[in-house]
């Protein structure tokens, strides 16, 4: 397939384009970033580029993973986060379905981040008596950043284009995989890599098997018609823990994984003491046909061997 990935030039891009070209995919990168995986530097929010990308290269398949994000909440405008989650979905989304294009599917990098409420993030500050167990179904949703509002919106978008027009969409809400240290109250006293090994359990996927679930998506977007999926790790936790998760997340965690303390230990790390949140991805495992290869426990194992 012919695929324009936009965010070429980024973090997922840079695992998810030579992941495509391994497949035999001839990919075509934009990003207003220049780099070796991007032939096309420019913006979405430019229309006329948009659609001269598309007819010049016979674009068959978007994957649109391009957009400003929650680090850029601190660089950017508002109304920047607008012009390119916003106006450059739809210009991406309208240009699949104008006439002569050859486009006949379209993924949409989203974020677990649009589920998360004021109220969601409160438990994590010590309001909450459980953790959220948070599916797709999660209603009604209120972003609490204007990263999360614009990239509701644009998932708005990619539904009404399908309703509209038929394109087959699949929006990913994909968990955290930056590689950046956290920057959440979580981090402590914790090393990253301490972190990240924690989040396995309920919210952090690899760079790969984001890359993955993209591919799974493009596979199956025709099937699907719309649809959106959380992509996150298969968490060992059910909703009966979540009362645990937020007393004493680690007895929780050493429930299922007996051995963690003493793997820990030898690093110097510890388990957060509680866990606000919960992501089941397991709409995705059941309709998708994606599961993340990397979880908390593959982890372990890792570590032990
Ligand atoms: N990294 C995470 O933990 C995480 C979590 C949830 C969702 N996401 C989503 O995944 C996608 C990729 O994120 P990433 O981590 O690779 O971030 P990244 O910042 O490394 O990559 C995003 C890319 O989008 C490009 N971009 C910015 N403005 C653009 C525009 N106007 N037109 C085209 N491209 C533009 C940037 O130059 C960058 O290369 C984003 O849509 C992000 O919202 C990321």
């Amino acid at each position: 397939m012919r695929i324009l990935v936009t965010g070429s030039s980024g973090w997922l891009g840079q695992t998810l384009v030579p992941r495509l070209r391994r497949d035999g995919h001839q990919v075509v990168g934009l990003d207003p970033v220049p780099s070796p995986l991007t032939e096309i530097v420019g913006t979405i929010a430019d229309r006329a580029m948009v659609r001269a990308a598309m007819r010049d290269f016979g674009i068959e398949a978007v994957i649109h993973s391009g957009a400003l994000h929650k680090p850029n909440i601190e660089t950017h405008e508002r109304s920047d986060f607008v012009a390119v989650n916003i106006q450059g979905t739809l210009n991406l989304l309208e240009e699949a379905v104008a006439a002569g294009s050859t486009v006949n599917r379209f993924v949409m990098t989203s974020t677990t981040s649009l589920m998360i409420s004021k109220t969601v993030r409160a438990g994590r500050d010590g309001g909450a008596e459980r953790a959220a167990w948070i599916t797709e179904e999660l209603a009604p949703l209120q972003p609490r950043n204007i990263y999360g509002v614009t990239k509701y919106a644009a998932e708005h978008l990619c539904r009404l284009t399908h309703e509209l027009h038929g394109l087959p969409v699949v929006v990913l809400r994909t968990g955290r995989f930056f590689p950046e240290e956290d920057d959440m109250a979580h981090a402590i006293s914790q090393s990253g890599e301490n972190t990240k090994a924690n989040e396995l359990l309920f919210r952090r996927a690899t760079v790969e098997d984001m890359a993955e679930a993209h591919v799974a998506a493009l596979a199956k977007a025709p099937d699907l018609g719309f649809d959106n999926f959380i992509i996150a790790p298969r968490t060992p936790f059910t909703r009966a823990d979540c009362a645990g998760l937020i007393h004493d997340a680690p007895a929780v965690v050493r429930r299922y994984f007996p051995h963690y303390p003493e793997i820990y230990a030898r690093r110097g790390w510890t388990m957060f003491q509680s866990i606000d949140r919960v992501y089941d991805a397991t709409k995705a495992a059941e309709r998708l046909g994606f599961a993340c290869r990397t979880g908390f426990g593959e982890m372990l194992a890792a570590l032990e061997s």
